[in-house]
């Protein structure tokens, strides 16, 4: 292909040549595919298209949301402890969403990434108070995207706490799902349904999509089987659609036991 070519060969250069011709390069080809997230995720080189294949269902999901002055947090920078690495996606993001503020977290310090319309905040996913302070700065948010530790429980820390300060409409994304099968990360491969586990958890929610159908009389509803309107599973990633899930039953009172 002949934009990867291209870029490979300005990452040979020497710094001083690779850093303005990378401007250059980001600013031509960005400008380019600016709606297509395929394209963009291998030229601002994420991962999220090579790697994985998230890139489509990201299109698919956000493509009517592109022109939206959205807030978009991603959890985990990238680069990990490398201060030279690092951004990727946000920039991405960045030029995906032309109106959108894009804000990251990374539990390490990545803060020298931020840029206009990109805010990078240090901290970590699993501490509340960190996440309390990064809500209290964003304000309501849009999409956030969970490309952190992987690791089960923090994964589900961050979605309790973090769930209900998503807009009404708003997106919830979590990648990199095959953890949920890895003991190293809290996961497990033989009971596929633990509660612990990200999987086991995402899939605990599905019934309370229909929560109104559910004739038991002494059933109760939870804030996440009101406000989740559709899960979506893909392999290795999962998206959570946030909205008010009131239909209405016109079954339920008939049968009520
Ligand atoms: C896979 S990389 C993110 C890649 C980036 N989102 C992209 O697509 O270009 C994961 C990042 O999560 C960060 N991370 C690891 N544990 C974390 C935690 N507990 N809280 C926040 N970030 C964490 C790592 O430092 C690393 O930079």
């Amino acid at each position: 292909m002949l934009i990867e070519k291209l870029k490979s060969y300005i990452d040979s250069y020497c710094p001083w040549v690779r850093r303005p011709a990378k401007i250059f390069y980001l600013a031509i080809w960005g400008s380019v595919f600016s709606r297509n997230l395929v394209r963009l995720a291998g030229i601002y080189g994420t991962g999220k298209a090579d790697t994985h294949y998230y890139a489509s269902h990201y299109q698919q999901h956000f493509a009517e949301k592109r022109l939206q002055p959205l807030k978009l947090l991603e959890i985990g920078v990238g680069g990990y402890g490398d201060p030279l690495q690092g951004g990727s996606s946000l920039r991405m993001w960045k030029r995906f969403f032309p109106k959108a503020e894009v804000f990251g977290i990374d539990v390490h310090d990545k803060t020298a990434f931020s840029e206009s319309r990109i805010t990078i905040m240090q901290g970590s996913q699993n501490d509340s108070d960190f996440l309390r302070e990064v809500v209290s700065q964003i304000g309501p948010i849009d999409i956030v995207i969970d490309d952190g530790s992987h690791i089960n429980s923090d994964v589900l820390k961050s979605f309790e706490f973090l769930f209900p300060y998503l807009d009404e409409n708003g997106t919830y994304v979590i990648e990199d799902t095959q953890t949920s099968y890895w003991p190293k990360y809290g996961g497990d491969s033989y009971i596929l349904s633990k509660p612990s586990t990200t999987m086991g958890y995402f899939k605990s929610l599905v019934d309370g999509l229909n929560y109104e159908e559910i004739a038991r009389s002494n059933f109760t509803a939870s804030y996440l089987d009101m406000h989740i309107t559709s899960i979506h599973f893909y392999h290795n990633m999962i998206f959570i659609q946030k909205g008010l899930n009131k239909e209405g039953s016109k079954y339920a009172l008939k049968h009520k036991y």
